[in-house]
Formats: structure tokens, C-alpha cells, sequence
């Protein structure tokens, strides 16, 4: 008999009463840990990750009157519910993203398709016009996008980007929703610590990241990216980048970290990691949350945690947030930091 094939995945669990060796899957794995990082049962996680969030349209103030191209969409028979904190932003009730991004409208760039958390991320970074801006890892450009559209193209923006073929897209993505005042660099974030020290107002840092806050459980092979090996060297690029993101900042500039993914080692462990290199760079707290219309999501938002698996964070880190996946929102994380 040839010997039994064992996937990466599938770690030896204790042997079952006929003997037969059974195995963790990934998926366990997984359930285990989200489990245990949520601190909700295992059932509990698969009905979390078994959500699809729901579709959101942020309207583009850079191509055409938003008033306009909200009475276009509605006579296209769209059902929009605004967001109260959001400006331009409003769910679409009944149609799904693959049937709006058919339209005209959206061909236009009149709006973006775009979930709630990322749109949230631009809204704690709060941009302004007058403000020099690093989007570090910028493609496929959702974010670049809003800030360009919330500054109305006055902000000087510089959009980075690692891999080309994602400039492609990046560049496609600000030429179809008009952010003109966007410069892109293809570059690797952690050398702009080096090139623009004490340069930036703002800068955004969205992580590459391990992505489990988009995970759907029902999906096809929904765990094909993710590992725990995959988290750890995505830990040590993320130190790099924030740390070279934080030196980019002037004093007095404000440093958006972001991230879809649930992992503390991706998210507190890497702030944390920041504030204790660095006694200039300080945790702020994220007032939007708290505002007047946000009560209907605040039960998708969770403080930054201080501990987990033996790991101590910053005390701080508890004005950071994390987004717990839902039907509205998907999983994400957020801390703004400034420079002192
Ligand atoms: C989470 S995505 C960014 C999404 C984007 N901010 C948006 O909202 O559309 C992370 C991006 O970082 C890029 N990236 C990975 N490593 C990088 C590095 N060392 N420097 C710059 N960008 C990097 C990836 O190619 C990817 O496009």
C-alpha cells in the first residue's frame, strides 16, 4: 500500500476510539483561532464568516453633481439608504455589486463600489486640502480615490505601489474617477522612510495583510491564502512599513493604519511595536465611532485588545479599533497615530 498523502493543512489530532488517526483541518485551525483571538465559540465564528457584507456605493464628487447621480441611480430603480456618517455613502438595497458596476453610471465614475470599512479608514485619516499625502500601499486605488474626492483634487496625493501590473489598475481606477491630483510611484513603502523623511501631513499605511476579514466560509476554498506561516512574515513586513511610514510623517501629521485582517500580531502587535520604538508617536482615539449616527454599526466595533496568546500590547492600543465581520461591514482594523 503507497503511503497516505498529508496536506499542508491537516495537523494530526488525537486518535479517535477505532484508532484511525483523525486530522485538524485548515478550517479548524482557523475556527480555533478566530475563536479564541473573538472570544466567541467556534459556532459563533462560522456564522461570523459566513456573511456577505452588504453593497455600498460611495458617490463621487469628481465626476458630475452627487445630487444628480443620485436621482440617476434612483430612476435606474436603485434603493439607497444613507449612511448618517458618511457623506455620499449609502447602501444599495437591492442590487448586488456585479449588477451595479454594469451600469453607465459606474463606467462614468460617477460611484465607486466600496465597503463600508475601507470607506470608514479614509474618514479617520481625514484629509484636507492643503495637505502633502502618502497612500503607502495604494492599489487598486479605493482609498486614493476618496481622499482625492473628499479633498476635491486640491491635495497633493502621492499613491504607492510594489507591483506593477496593480499600477495598472491603480492608474486606471484614478483616470476613471477623475483624481487628477493623484502622482503614483511604483516603489517599495519601506524605502520612503529613507527618500521623504518628516515630508508627509497624512499618511495611509493599508497593509498588505493576511485578508481574514474578507473571508466567507461558504465560498470556494475561502482559505486558499491564509496561513499562519503567511501571518508571521506578514508581521515582519508590516513593522517595516509602519515604521518607515511613521518616519515620512512631519510633526504634527497623522498616520492611518489599516489592515482586513483579525490578527493581533498584524494589528496591536504591530502598533505597539511602533510605540515603543518611537516615544514620538502617539495612539488617538477614533471620535467617529462614538459620533451621533454611528450607533446603528456600533455593535461591529471592538476596542484594540491589550492581551492575547501571551502577548502583552501597548495599553494604549485600546483606542485603536477592530471591525467584527457582519452583514454591513466587513472585518477590518484601524488605529490613527500621530507624530509628537
Ligand atoms: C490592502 S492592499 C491596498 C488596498 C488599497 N489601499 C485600496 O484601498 O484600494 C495592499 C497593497 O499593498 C501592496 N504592497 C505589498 N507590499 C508592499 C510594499 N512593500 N510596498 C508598497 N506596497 C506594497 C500590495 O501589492 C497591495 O496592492
Amino acid at each position: 500500500m503507497g503511503k497516505r498523502k498529508r496536506s499542508n493543512y491537516k495537523v494530526p489530532r488525537k486518535r479517535s476510539f477505532s484508532n484511525k488517526k483523525t486530522y485538524y483541518t485548515k478550517e479548524d485551525i482557523f475556527i480555533s483561532r478566530m475563536a479564541s483571538i473573538l472570544r466567541v465559540s467556534k459556532g459563533e465564528i462560522k456564522n461570523i464568516f459566513s456573511q456577505r457584507a452588504r453593497t455600498t456605493i460611495r458617490v463621487n464628487g469628481l465626476k458630475g453633481d452627487v445630487n444628480e447621480t443620485v436621482q440617476l441611480l434612483k430612476k435606474r430603480d436603485l434603493i439607497l439608504i444613507p449612511i448618517k456618517w458618511g457623506p455620499n455613502i449609502y447602501f444599495v438595497d437591492n442590487k448586488d455589486k456585479s449588477e451595479i458596476s454594469q451600469l453607465e453610471e459606474y463606467r462614468q465614475g460617477r460611484f465607486y463600489i466600496q465597503n463600508l470599512s475601507s470607506i470608514l479608514a479614509t474618514l479617520v485619516l481625514n484629509p484636507q486640502k492643503d495637505d502633502t499625502i502618502l497612500d503607502m500601499c495604494s492599489a487598486p486605488g479605493s482609498k486614493t480615490t476618496h481622499i482625492a474626492d473628499i479633498t476635491k483634487n486640491k491635495a497633493k496625493i502621492l499613491a504607492n505601489e510594489l507591483e506593477v501590473s496593480r499600477t495598472n489598475s491603480l492608474r486606471n481606477v484614478t483616470e476613471q474617477f477623475g483624481a487628477d491630483s493623484v502622482k503614483i510611484t511604483l516603489s517599495d513603502g519601506r524605502d520612503f522612510g529613507k527618500k521623504y523623511p518628516d515630508y508627509f501631513d497624512r499618511v495611509l499605511l493599508d497593509s498588505p495583510c493576511s485578508g481574514e476579514g474578507r473571508i466567507y466560509l461558504r465560498g470556494q476554498k475561502p482559505l486558499r491564502f491564509w496561513s499562519i506561516k503567511k501571518i508571521k512574515s506578514l508581521s515582519f513586513l508590516q513593522r517595516d512599513l509602519i515604521e518607515s511610514a511613521f518616519i515620512t510623517l512631519k510633526t504634527g501629521g497623522t498616520l492611518l493604519y489599516s489592515t482586513c485582517t483579525l490578527e493581533p500580531e498584524e494589528n496591536e502587535g504591530i502598533v505597539t511595536y511602533l510605540l515603543k520604538k518611537h516615544s514620538n508617536a502617539k495612539l488617538e482615539e477614533i471620535k467617529i465611532v462614538k459620533s451621533d449616527g454611528f450607533e446603528k454599526f456600533r455593535n461591529y466595533i471592538q476596542k484594540g485588545i491589550t492581551h492575547w496568546s501571551g502577548n502583552d500590547y501597548h495599553p494604549d492600543i485600546e483606542k485603536s479599533i477592530r471591525i467584527i465581520p457582519s452583514s454591513e461591514m466587513m472585518g477590518f482594523y484601524i488605529a490613527k497615530i500621530t507624530k509628537v
